[in-house]
This record gives structure tokens, sequence and C-alpha cells, in this order.
């Protein structure tokens, strides 16, 4: 049974359940598998669970840890099975998933460490496959797994089960394919480093737990959760196997789910409440269907797409689509903080989302004549190359040299960074002097963008929030401290209107926890009884918000969109080639105009005006994303 706010989105097998947010999806987990250790434990028996690491489960973990600690739960009959390691990785190696499993789970409770099992990713090659026989036998020996919680990556592995897997596939050896790897590059500084094989459950393993949860988060799962849920299984898709499952769940954000048909257009697949957002996106979607603009739609476009019912209740065709025309046209707004001078902030997590994603609207709000501040909340030095690192110390040298400012010292810096990076490690982080010197890197462009779209200096803030600062891409849970400096910098500023980066789909996370700090440090203001800006949402550079999410438009003229592409072009060190690209092979510059351009042209087809380009943003609901 679901947690009490998750909705069931109909027709998928397995079927799948979509929460109001993460946190949500987390405490349903959670209290599921409480609820099982609770029962064993009162039987005197053994809980059995099925483990995952990366960024899905990582909430799942920190409920069960307060729940070990604010409710007593005893871990000491549960016995775990963790699904994979990559081989070559030594256990405390940053990306160990050893490592990984004590850093966020096994280290805060008390299950008992010859209870935990994780495969040895250092076996030598000769001993692999009994090393997995063993690993086999022990789950049997234990009885089973009772629950296993699985994420999935983009590919639709689930563990390191990849693409064409064997139904049949046990504990064993796998080569890692190419996608996979390429999500990994960021844990481990740089694709090249990643290993090419590991250690995984097999997917006929996977099937015999007796319940299994496949957990998704973000926009950039939900592709990959349709094809597995709404598609026949394929082995080109291996989660697609958990359609024969008997007890097998899905979870989800609604970002992951927004692909699955029963949910993005529920109109499809049964009778639904029509309230102003629904009609929205039903008639868009129809728009989309027919290729007509929204004022070209005849009663005849609903009929033969399924939306008698909405004609019925809300028609004829004419007036729904004179509605949605006037509700698409009131979002495109020219002046997004209106004409009267007001001060606000847009809070950019790392030093180029800014404007990579609001630079027309920065440009706008300058013009506009407001007293525009910028928050980077990241130093985002871990997203700098080595060799930037060395020229940069080399450039300060030679500066000290010719003007005779204390060369003894500056040459000791130099020395100290370049003996750093010549002795770094394959995936290891990088010492103190190192992180400066990539930390000033990004200072110094973030600057240099956000003055060339007319940001005074003295308007620019550097947080380095605790939070990021940890030296790996694996980031602190968000603090006391980081809200406090939130709350310090609004208290301080007391700007009328605030922008924050809403997207889920950042890689790394850094969005959402940057988001969840500022709307901390929002509530408490509030439960102080202090004024609170209005908050406008953007997507960071993965994704744009749908037409029918959009609240406000901010038109861009080529002008506009050439400056822009200027701005951006300050992040030298992100530009041609960045550390952590993602899987998109554009570059920022051209994801950003893409995705304006891109945006404007949606408008034009469902028949608004011909804009060039358009930035779009979401007012915040003062929830949780
Ligand atoms: C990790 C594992 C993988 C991940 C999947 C999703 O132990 O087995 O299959 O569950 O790659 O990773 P995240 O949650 O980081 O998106």
């Amino acid at each position: 049974m679901a947690h009490q706010s998750a909705q069931l989105a109909p027709e998928t097998h397995p079927p799948c359940y979509v929460f109001e947010s993460p946190a949500e999806m987390a405490r349903h987990v959670a209290l599921l598998i409480a609820g099982i250790i609770r029962e064993r434990n009162s039987l005197g028996r053994n809980a059995v669970l099925g483990l995952p690491t990366g960024s899905t489960p990582v909430s799942v973990y920190r409920e069960l840890i307060r729940m070990h600690r604010d409710e007593r739960l005893d871990f000491s009959r549960v016995v775990t099975f963790n699904l994979d390691e990559y081989c070559g990785v030594e256990p405390d190696q940053l990306q160990s998933y050893h490592r990984w499993m004590r850093e966020h789970f096994f280290d805060h409770v008390n299950i008992p460490p010859q209870n935990i099992h994780i495969p040895d990713g250092m076996t030598p090659p000769e001993k692999v496959a009994a090393h997995c026989r063993r690993y086999e036998d022990a789950i049997r020996e234990a009885g089973g797994i009772d629950v296993l919680l699985l994420g999935i990556g983009r590919n639709g592995h689930i563990g390191f089960n990849e693409p064409f897997s064997s139904p049949a596939g046990r504990t064993r050896l796998v080569t890692l394919d190419p996608i996979t790897r390429k999500d990994a590059a960021s844990d481990f500084f740089g694709e090249e480093n990643v290993p090419t094989q590991a250690i995984t459950m097999g997917l006929a393993t996977i099937l015999e737990a007796r319940k299994v949860l496949l957990m998704a988060l973000g926009e950039h799962k939900a592709n990959i959760i349709r094809e597995t849920v709404e598609r026949p299984a394929s082995d080109r898709i291996p989660a697609s196997i958990l359609q024969r499952h008997p007890d097998a769940e899905v979870l989800l954000d609604g970002a992951a789910a927004g692909e699955l048909s029963g949910w993005a257009t529920p109109w499809v697949t049964g009778a639904v409440k029509w309230n102003e957002p629904l009609i929205k996106r039903a008639v868009i979607w129809l728009c989309e269907q027919t290729g007509k603009a929204l004022l070209k739609l005849d009663d005849e476009d609903f009929r033969t797409h399924g939306l008698h019912q909405l004609l019925r209740l809300h028609g004829p065709a004419q007036r729904l689509a004179h509605d949605v025309f006037q509700w698409m046209l009131n979002t495109i707004e020219y002046h997004p903080a209106g004409k009267e001078p007001k001060r606000v902030i847009c809070f950019s997590p790392h030093p180029d989302d800014d404007v990579i994603s609001m630079g027309g609207a920065l440009i706008r709000l300058v013009e506009d004549g407001h007293e525009v501040h910028v928050a980077y909340m990241t130093s985002g030095n871990i997203a700098v190359f080595d060799h930037d690192a060395r020229r940069i110390a080399d450039l300060v040298t030679e500066y000290n040299r010719l003007f005779g400012i204390d060369l003894e010292k500056s040459r000791d810096v130099e020395r100290t960074v370049v003996d750093a990076l010549d002795s770094k490690h394959a995936g290891k982080s990088d010492v103190e002097h190192v992180r400066t010197i990539k930390g000033l890197i990004r200072w110094s462009e973030a600057k240099a963008a956000a003055m060339k779209v007319g940001c005074r200096e003295e308007h620019l803030h550097f947080l380095d929030l605790p939070f990021y600062r940890t030296g790996t891409v694996a980031k602190n849970p968000v603090g006391e401290e980081d809200v406090a400096i939130i709350r310090g910098l609004i208290e301080e500023v007391q700007p009328q209107q605030i922008y924050v980066a809403g997207d889920l789909s950042d890689p790394h996370g850094t969005h959402r926890v940057c988001a969840e700090a500022i709307f901390r440090a929002l509530w408490g203001m509030e439960r102080d009884g202090k004024k609170t800006p209005e908050v406008l949402l953007y997507r960071g550079a993965w994704q744009e918000y749908d037409l029918h999410e959009i609240e406000i438009a901010v038109p861009l003229s080529p002008g506009d969109l050439l400056l822009k592409r200027k701005a951006i072009f300050m992040h030298e060190s992100q530009k041609d080639e960045a550390l952590f690209p993602g899987a998109d092979p554009r570059e920022f510059w051209q994801r950003a105009e893409d995705r304006n351009k891109g945006t404007a042209d949606r408008y034009n087809q469902i028949g608004l005006p011909e804009y060039y380009a358009m930035e779009a943003f979401v007012r915040w609901k003062g929830t949780p994303i």
C-alpha cells in the first residue's frame, strides 16, 4: 500500500505511485522497511534487505537513520546485500560503494558488520566467479531478500545489469555500458577514470526478491520510466523485467512520472476532474497532436482525441481555446519585476547558472532599473580542469615576478600546486591550494559574466556554502549554517523578488540542495513573522519547463540573446569542453540558446506572437520541490 499522499498512475505495470516530493517518497519507503524490521524483530527473525547506492536512495537512508536515532528502530537483526560494486576500486576509495554505504547508512545504524554484504570489487579476476557464487549462496542462506530497493540508470539498468543483460543472469562480472560510465564520470573526476567493469547481482537474483521497489526522481528519469512500465518488456531496458515480478512497485516524484501517459495525459486513460491547470495542459496537448494553433481548434479535434468529456463540461472548442489562449498570453511579461525600482536576488547554485538560465532576464532587470544582486551559492571548483589550475598558478607567479611581489611565497604556492597536480591519482580529490585556485577561476568568470549583463560588482555575493565544501562530487546535506548564510543575505538585501533554480534533474543534486536551503531560510523568516520576497523558479542548464507549466515568459530579442551568449562565454573554464558536460554534447551556450528559441517557437506554434527567444519561470508555491 503506497503512502497516503501518493497517487497511482493508471495503466502501468508494475504499478507506479507518484509522490508529492522526494521527501514523501523517502518517508514511504523508510516506513515500509521499518515495518518489516519491526515485525521481524518481534518474531525474533532477520529482515533481509537488498540495497542500492546513488543519488536516489540517499533520503531513504537518511530517514531510516532518523528512525534509528529518534524512534529506536533496531537494526540488529537486519541483513543487507548490496546490488553492486565497481571493479578495481579499493573499499576506502572515494568512489567505492563500500565507502558510500558506510558514510550514507551503515556508520549510523546498528547493523552487525557480519550481516553486511557488498560484492568485493578487488577480488582477483580468477576468483571472481567463485566470489559471485558465494554471494548468491549467502543470499539463499539468509532466506532470500525480503525487500529490494532499486534505482534506475538513464539506460534502464538496475544494479549494473546493462541493456541486453540476460534475464537468467546471477551475480557476476559485467562490463559497464558507455552511458553508465558517462553518468559516473563526475564521481571519478573524468570518464577516463571510471572502471570498465563491475560486479552486480543478476536480473534473476533481483526477480527472486519477495518485494521490489524501483525508485526514480527527476525529469531526467522520465523517459526511461515510461519505457520501463508502458512498453512491452524488452532486453534493451533491463528494468522492464520487473513487469514479470508479482510484487514490484515503481515509486516516483512528479518529474520522473512526467512522461507516463496516465500521468501526463490522464484524459487519455480515464475520466478526470477538470481544473484550470489540467485544461491548459490538455488543450496545449491537443495543439501538439493536431499541429494546429489554439484558435484554430474545433469541436471535432476534441472529439477525435478523446476529449469529449472536456468539451461537454467546458466547451465549445472556441471557448476552451480562447481561455487557454488568454492564459498563455498573460504569461508573456517583458518586465518580470515590474517597472517600479526593486531589489532582486538571483540565486545561482553554480557560478554559471545565472547567465545560462536567466541571462536574458538579468539583462531586462538591469535595464528596468532594478538593483540586481546575484548570489553564487557554491564555488563550483570541482568542475575546473587541472591544466587550468596550473596555468593560473603559473600566471600569478609570473605576474608577481614582474612586479617583484613576495616572490618566494608565490613560488612556494606554485610548487605546491604543481606537485599536488603531478602526484594526483586519477579519481582523487584536490588539495586545498588547488581547490582555492579552481574556485578563484570560477569566481573571476562569474564576476565577468554578471558584469557583462550589467550587474554591479558590489551586488555580487559569493556565499561558498559549507554543504558543498567536501572537495568531492558527493555533497553534505543542507545544514543550519547554509540556511543561516542565505537568510543573512536576504535580510541584508531585503529583496522584493528572488530567483531560485528549481530543477530536479541537475545530475549531482546541487540545485536541489541549494533550493532546499533557500526554502528553509524563507520558512524560517515566515515563522518569525518576517516579510518574505516573491519567489520565481527557473530551470538550470539541463531542461526547460513544459509550456503548460510556464507562468512567466520573458521575451528576448536577438540582441539580448547575443549579449547573453557573450556573458556565458566569460565562463572560459566551462567552454569548448566542460569537465562535467553530462549526456548532452552541446556546449552550455548552445543548450541555452536552443532552449530559449525553442520556448519561443512553441509559443508561436500554438498561435501566440512570434518572439525570437524566451526565458521561462514559474512561481514558487511555498512547498518543497
Ligand atoms: C547503484 C546501482 C545503480 C543506480 C542507478 C541510478 O548501486 O545499482 O543501478 O541505482 O544508476 O543511480 P542514481 O540514483 O544516482 O540516479
